[in-house]
């Protein structure tokens, strides 16, 4: 029963798709843009280091721009290849997906590109010659950054050395191809609540974060508003996968019983790493998660968001899980 009203509602979307107006719209019409915004933005080391603490922290853009070892615990970003880029490949994709050099590069990445096209691409989804980037570059999540945040962490980006890494184009088939260009939606004048070790602060952070992309079940890209941070989102690689865990308040099956001394700890412990060095890992200790990321969170916005999950609702779902590496805190 379910498997046909899928296969229904995919032909029914093919149909619309096909039929010539809406064909018409979604190549005139779409996506909607506006200009970038003139001027550079302002360099101070202080911006910088904002944005560099977005960058490999909060948003953790490494995750993906960035060429990663992943024969070691939760993928460390290796020498030189930070924002290089690399095509994506992941089952179920239908077509290549790129994932770009973001490098200062002028052929090969974004270096020849004017400040207010980066920072239409980041928050809008708009490549710089104004097609739809694919949705998933996080753009829905990070048309809520701040002004002062997307500033700063344009200011970080413009310090990365230049990498020349050439890659091809992201092709979709049609009518994925189409289907992306309703999702843009330009944004300004965005403001972040007060830092501090609130559940709204936490909720900004969580949202740059994306938790709820990866923690949620999602059926061909879209997550399951129904289940939001209940877990069971499978990652297939090639000869990899990883399911993520609950995280709502569920005592049982979710991070209910977690305090949030002993939340806060299960991401600091990993600092060692980031320090050290991540340690060897077997494939069935592949993971996800940004624990090296996270990890260099500070105290107070792991606190921040610990808050806001705890305001989320409570979903009974037990997700079978592999062993994991994380080192285990103490309540
Ligand atoms: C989940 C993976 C993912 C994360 C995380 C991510 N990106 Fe992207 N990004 C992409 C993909 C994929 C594209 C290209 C989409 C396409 O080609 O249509 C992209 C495109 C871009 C572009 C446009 C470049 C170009 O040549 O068109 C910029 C700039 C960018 N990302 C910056 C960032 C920054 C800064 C962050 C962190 C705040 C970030 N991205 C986080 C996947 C990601
Ligand atoms: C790129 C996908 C991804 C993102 C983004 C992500 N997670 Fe995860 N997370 C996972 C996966 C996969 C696991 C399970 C494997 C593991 O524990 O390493 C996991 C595990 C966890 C765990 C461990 C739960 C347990 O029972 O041990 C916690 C806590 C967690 N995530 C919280 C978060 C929070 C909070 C955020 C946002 C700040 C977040 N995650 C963002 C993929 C992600």
């Amino acid at each position: 029963m379910k498997i046909w009203t899928k296969v229904v509602a995919a032909a029914a979307l093919a149909v619309v798709s096909v039929s010539g107006l809406t064909a018409l719209y979604y190549g005139m019409y779409l996506p909607r843009t506006a200009p970038p915004r003139a001027g550079s933005v302002p360099t101070t080391p202080e911006r910088i280091e904002r944005g560099k603490y977005i960058f490999t922290s909060v948003a953790y853009c490494d995750g993906c721009h960035s060429e990663r070892d992943f024969t070691r615990f939760a993928g460390p970003v290796v020498a030189g290849g930070r924002g290089k880029g690399l095509v994506f490949e992941e089952e179920g994709l239908p077509g290549t997906l790129a994932i770009p050099n973001i490098t200062s590069d002028r052929e090969t990445g974004i270096g020849a590109w004017t400040d207010g096209e980066k920072i239409r691409a980041i928050r809008d989804g708009i490549g710089r010659d104004g097609r739809a980037l694919f949705p998933m570059m996080p753009y829905i999540y990070y048309k809520n950054m701040s002004d002062y945040d997307v500033e700063c962490l344009v200011a970080y980006l413009n310090t990365l050395a230049p990498v020349r890494n050439r890659l091809p184009r992201t092709a979709m088939p049609f009518p994925v191809n189409y289907l992306v260009r309703s999702v843009p939606q330009p944004v300004k004048n965005v403001k972040a609540p007060e830092p501090g070790r609130t559940a709204e602060y936490g909720e900004y952070l969580a949202n740059l974060a994306h938790c709820v992309e990866c923690h949620t079940p999602a059926d061909k890209g879209q997550i399951d508003e129904s289940m939001k941070f209940a877990g069971g989102r499978k990652f297939q690689f090639p000869g990899v996968s990883v399911v993520s865990a609950n995280i709502t308040p569920d005592p049982e099956t979710g991070i209910g019983r977690w305090t949030q001394d002993y939340f806060v700890q299960r991401f600091t412990l990993q600092r060692s790493m980031v320090m050290n060095g991540a340690p060897q890992v077997t494939p069935d200790k592949f993971t996800l998660m940004p624990w090296l990321g996270f990890a260099q969170m500070n105290d107070d916005d792991l606190v921040a968001i610990y808050r806001y999950l705890q305001t989320q609702s409570t979903i009974t779902n037990k997700v079978a899980r592999q062993a994991g590496f994380t080192q285990k805190a103490s309540f």
